[in-house]
């Protein structure tokens, strides 16, 4: 049985459509990310799945309940980590995590949030002012506080936003962690190519309220087509060896395009002249290359054609500040 079944889910606000007829499931123990630039419309679709606001039309049914018709017992059944900050800085961890607890009606809370601190290696900060936790602790505090009711399925919102390089794949690996220890369902939402590419199994990429593809990091980047063949070459090349081929030629350089099905590394390779080649290198398709194919334009130009979330640079700035 799939964990998530997302059908035909749409939100309107006035006449904008930030949410258009959206479909997907996610299988049990799955990493699961909707991938695509801001105001696309993931958080909004993330909202919708976790009870927090409701849709116009369509329908999201979490672990066989419908997130409209039983909403409580959704909610008791899956863990949420927003976005924006959720622990409460004057707190300690350690009531921090109560009052999760107490929120969401776990009462032998004690006991697993222990286990997990010490199996997430912070252990020795039960008594710390969440407010003083470096920004990699928090987030071990958050997914502690989201796997304390021993949810089904987490859901995380940008996970990994405002992060630097080395936090971030710690997190990643804690993420993969948690669900082969928990056999937990992870959804996320993304703006990061490599965060999607490294971290999940399937990636859903969304582009103006509609989902453009669905599949996996490797069935992504071959819409992409074959990847790229880069040589430099030496003056004596001869180009009337790769004619048939798709090709640039810039100074000693040349980029030979592999279509799909047509080329591969190898028949390229049988073709040109290696001895009037001194550097050669396959550059494989990126996800970023298939996101362009997909959808006509890069992450960044959609975002260009969004107003920016000042409220959420707001609140990156308020972290970094303290
Ligand atoms: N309450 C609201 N009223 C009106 N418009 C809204 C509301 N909430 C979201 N929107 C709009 O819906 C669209 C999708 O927003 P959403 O927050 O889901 O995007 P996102 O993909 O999460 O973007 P980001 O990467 O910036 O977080 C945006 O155009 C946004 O301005
Ligand atoms: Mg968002």
């Amino acid at each position: 049985m799939d964990t998530i079944v997302v059908r035909n889910l749409v939100k309107t606000y006035g006449a904008f459509k930030a949410v258009d007829n959206v479909s997907f499931s996610v299988k049990q123990g799955e990493i699961f990310a909707l991938l695509g630039p801001n105001g696309a419309g993931k958080t909004t679709t993330i909202k919708i799945m976790t009870t927090l606001i409701p849709q116009t039309s369509g329908i999201c049914i979490i672990n066989g309940h419908d997130v409209r018709k039983e909403p409580r017992v959704v909610k008791r059944d899956i863990g949420w980590i927003a976005s924006e900050v959720i622990l409460d800085d004057d707190l300690q961890v350690i009531e921090n995590l109560k009052l999760q607890a107490d929120l969401q009606g776990v009462s032998d809370w004690y006991a697993t949030a222990m286990r997990l601190l010490e199996y997430f290696g912070i252990k020795n900060t039960v008594k710390m002012r969440a407010g003083n936790l470096s920004t990699g602790m928090r987030k071990k505090v958050e997914i502690t506080m989201a796997l304390l009711g021993d949810p089904s399925v987490i859901f995380m919102d940008e996970p990994t936003l405002g992060l630097d390089v080395g936090t971030r794949s710690m997190l990643w690996d804690l993420i993969k962690k948690t669900r082969d220890e928990h056999k937990v369902t992870i959804f996320l939402t993304t703006h990061y190519m490599d965060e999607a590419d490294q971290l999940c199994d399937r990636i859903a990429i969304i582009s103006k309220g509609k989902i453009v593809t669905i599949g996996t990091p490797e069935k992504l980047r071959s819409k992409a087509g074959g990847g790229v063949v880069v040589l430099t070459v030496t003056g004596e090349f001869s180009m009337s060896s790769i004619r048939s081929l798709s090709y640039k030629r810039q100074g000693n350089e040349i980029k030979i395009h592999l279509r799909k099905s047509k080329d591969s590394f190898v028949s390229v390779l049988k073709k040109i002249d290696l001895f009037q080649v001194s550097a050669l290198r396959l550059e494989k398709p990126s996800l970023d290359t298939a996101f362009i194919k997909l959808t006509g334009s890069t992450m960044a130009e959609q975002e260009e054609d969004h107003p920016i979330d000042y409220r959420k640079f707001y609140r990156q700035l308020q972290r970094a500040r303290q």
